[in-house]
């Protein structure tokens, strides 16, 4: 399950995955602050230039929650929404 999807079913408001999850969208960003930034799947291509797209400007910790797959190495973490999702 992605983060995602995870903030879908736990009716987390802020992350609106408009695409559902193909990358294409943007409006999943999120801002991850409190892992080790290093022990997140690598972003592919799609995900680096889409993640220069977001209605909020990307900073160092922006990804894609629909690109990121929970895993037990991910307990803790914890994000930050944009301000906005759409422009
Ligand atoms: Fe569209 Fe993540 S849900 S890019």
């Amino acid at each position: 399950q992605t983060i995602m999807q995870a903030a879908h079913e736990g009716a987390v408001s802020g992350i609106i995955g408009e695409c559902g999850g193909a990358a294409m969208c943007g409006t999943c960003h999120v801002f991850v602050n409190t892992v080790n930034l290093d022990d997140l799947p690598v972003m592919n291509q799609n995900e680096n230039e889409l993640s220069d797209c977001t209605a909020t400007p990307r900073q160092p910790n922006s990804r894609l929650s629909c690109q990121i797959r929970m895993t037990e190495k991910l307990t803790g973490l914890k994000l930050t929404l944009p301000e906005q999702q759409l422009f």
